[in-house]
């Protein structure tokens, strides 16, 4: 499928059919496409845990308010930001360094930008991690719909007993979970969305009223 039509196709499953599995194979690709995004310095704050057998989906399920889909998916993706990716920069980098993207001492510069752009500020780190994680998890939608795959993001759980229950460190905020798997009939079709011109002004002015100013 084309990304256009994926991306005008794509909707969120909730029935998802039980007897049919996607193999690791299938998953790493969904998370390499959903790695092909964007993130502010290249910090690439998206980290992924990936639910795939019948006992962990259960704990899941109940740490999700019993929302069903996620038993029947073929996997649940936890979506992670990492408050301290900035921590990885100067590797991540030195890796652009090393391929001829960037300069020879060039990862210095940006590292030292990102920390003097981003300072002690716990809530800039937060936002940019659950930013990053926001444009990964939009990747990763669209590739597995390109591919036939069905997905549902979900933000319905108890972030502290998900972090409890799988050992995630204090500095990874659970920023979605992510059902995937093949979708079964029955399912919703497309929902409206608000029209362009209700949503968006060309060329907004100071002083000039429109339809964000107020
Ligand atoms: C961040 C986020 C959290 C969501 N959480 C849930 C959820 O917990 N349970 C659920 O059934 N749907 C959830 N949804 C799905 C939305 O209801 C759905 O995206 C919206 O109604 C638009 O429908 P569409 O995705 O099919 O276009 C979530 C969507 C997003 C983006």
């Amino acid at each position: 499928m084309k990304a256009l039509d994926a991306i005008s196709k794509r909707k969120s499953i909730d029935k998802f059919d039980k007897a049919r599995k996607l193999c690791r194979t299938e998953l790493t690709e969904l998370l390499e496409y959903a790695q092909q995004a964007p993130s502010a310095f290249n910090i690439q704050h998206t980290r992924y845990i990936v639910i795939d057998d019948t006992e962990s989906k259960a704990l899941l399920k109940e740490i999700s308010y019993g929302q069903q889909k996620v038993s029947d998916a073929s996997a649940v993706i936890i979506i992670l930001g990492d408050v301290q990716g900035i921590n990885r920069l100067a590797d991540i980098s030195q890796r652009a360094v090393n391929e001829g993207i960037y300069g020879e001492g060039a990862n210095e510069h940006i590292v030292q930008g990102a920390k003097r752009f981003y300072g002690n500020d716990a809530q800039a780190h937060r936002e940019e991690a659950i930013r990053s994680a926001s444009l990964a998890t939009m990747n990763l939608m669209i590739a597995a719909t390109a591919k036939g795959l069905a997905t549902g993001p979900m933000i319905g759980f108890d972030a502290e007993r998900l972090k409890k229950d799988f050992n995630i460190a204090e500095r990874y905020i659970p920023v979605m979970l992510l059902t995937v798997g093949y979708a079964e009939l029955g399912n919703w079709g497309k929902k409206p969305r608000l029209a362009v011109d209700e949503v968006s002004v060309y060329n907004a002015k100071g002083g000039v009223e429109h339809m964000l100013s107020k």
